[in-house]
């Protein structure tokens, strides 16, 4: 049997983007900045000096590169629409017709190719202004203002968009933006990640209650919100490494998926983090439990976890965000794993078993995998080609164990490369490649990568 017959034929296959990392005009047409505008223009922030003001030039190359998109088969292209884009200050009183036409083109594009669009609301970009004059994610008017600017999405997009996808990765805008300082805000921390959570958390309800009161009915859409979480296997088989994987995934992704789907905060959240961590009142439980059609995943990497020894051990950003204080945990990694560009490991059965994590804890919901994929530096050889194989055998092991967790009754239903074109890797810069299609930066070339051919092989099987 080949691997696309092991998927169900109703499965979506697509590829990912979001705006701030491939758009680039950043300030044509009425956009206003974002707090990633500002972010990468800090000196020192970011790799290199790099800032997204061109990226791939999204924005001028929509449809050569939804055309390439076209060309590898898929059926879905989830990308994210920039919010200072279409409102220039983050409310509708800027609201930017051109911004609103830029984001019907893309749709345009989807729909001549018969490619349904996927739409994230947020990916990291807040408008500055609402940074500035308002503190952000800080400050719980902030979810009124997600609403505002999600009903105008419905209203001007909903028509001919069915998948909305509210916030991206909570945990990434709380941890690294929060906490750790190396994302946009750049604030550190040890009780703001907490707060702005709980106001991600509220502000995605209200746009959920906002579209399924007004919007869902008529339009047909389905909308959830997508979670990251990388999996934590046991160091050994004793109890308290059991217990600290199982703090790790609830600290990690409970945080998020158990107000959803179960009502509030891990027991184990709230006894790590105490008055640190908001209470979910009964009027919020309302609206945050039951708010997602369905899970979204995004998933890199796996990383063992223990608990806590005496020795204090090096803090790892990405790991548990530096919170180990509230957390007890000490991560590693197997050194015969290999790694990607990022460091991140390259271990195919944890992305099955983070699944099955999933399935048993919140009753084997609809998954999507809205993100998964690796980051390496292939070379353009002299014939023009890019013979990205381990990109390929990322790829194809990884979907070897969605394949499994299907088999073993997970109900996954979709998967999203990340990503389409090589772009501005956050923190990372340019410096990071993620693409199925190689970006020349200074001439902005697009090249189709090995594992984009592979892709539409794939497919065709
Ligand atoms: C995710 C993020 C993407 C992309 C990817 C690779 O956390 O949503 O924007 O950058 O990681 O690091």
């Amino acid at each position: 049997m080949s691997l696309k017959q092991r998927f169900p034929s109703d499965f979506v296959w697509g590829t990912a983007t979001s705006a701030y990392q491939i758009e680039g005009g950043a300030s044509e047409r009425g956009r206003g900045p974002s707090i990633w505008d500002t972010f990468s223009h800090e000196p020192g922030r970011i790799h290199n000096g790099d800032n997204g003001d061109i990226a791939c030039d999204h924005y001028n190359r929509v449809e050569e590169d939804i055309a390439l998109m076209a060309e590898m088969g898929v059926d879905a292209y989830r990308f994210s629409i920039s919010w200072s884009r279409i409102m220039t200050d983050g409310t509708p009183s800027t609201l930017n017709q051109a911004g609103i036409d830029f984001y019907n083109r893309v749709i345009d594009a989807c729909a001549e190719y018969n490619i349904e669009p996927w739409v994230t609301l947020y990916h990291w970009d807040l408008p500055d202004h609402l940074e500035r004059t308002e503190q952000g994610w800080l400050n719980r008017q902030v979810c009124d203002r997600f609403a505002d600017y999600a009903r105008v999405c419905f209203e001007h997009f909903g028509g001919r968009v069915r998948r909305w996808i509210t916030i991206n990765e909570a945990w990434v805008v709380s941890i690294l933006g929060y906490g750790q300082g190396v994302f946009a805000p750049g604030h550190t921390s040890n009780s703001e990640p907490y707060l702005a959570a709980h106001h991600l958390l509220l502000a995605h309800a209200q746009a959920v209650d906002i579209y399924r009161k007004h919007y869902q009915k008529e339009q047909g859409g389905q909308i959830g919100i997508t979670n990251n979480c990388d999996w934590r296997e046991p160091l050994t088989d004793s109890d308290l490494d059991k217990q600290a994987a199982q703090r790790a995934l609830e600290f990690f992704l409970g945080w998020f998926a158990d107000p959803i789907y179960l009502g509030d905060y891990p027991e184990t959240m709230k006894a790590g983090v105490g008055d640190r961590l908001p209470v979910i009142s009964d009027e919020d439980r309302v609206l945050i439990q039951g708010s997602s059609d369905f899970f979204g995943l995004n998933h890199y990497t796996t990383m063992y976890a223990a608990e806590a020894g005496d020795e204090p051990v090096e803090q790892q950003v990405y790991g548990n965000g530096g919170l180990n204080e509230d957390q007890k945990i000490d991560l590693s990694v197997d050194p015969t794993w290999s790694v990607t560009d990022m460091q991140w490991a390259v271990v195919p059965w944890g992305c099955r078993k983070m699944l099955q994590w999933i399935a048993n804890r919140y009753s084997n919901p609809e998954i999507y995998i809205t993100e998964n994929g690796c980051a390496y530096d292939d070379p353009i050889d002299t014939s023009g080609q890019i013979n990205d194989q381990s990109r390929v055998d990322f790829y194809e092991s990884y979907l070897e164990e969605c394949a499994k967790a299907i088999e073993l009754g997970v109900n996954l239903k979709g998967y999203f490369a990340w990503s389409f074109m090589d772009n501005f890797e956050w923190a990372s810069g340019y410096d990071k490649r993620f693409g199925l299609h190689h970006v020349d930066f200074k001439t902005l070339k697009r090249t189709p990568k090995s594992s984009a051919r592979w892709f539409k092989r794939m497919l065709n099987e």
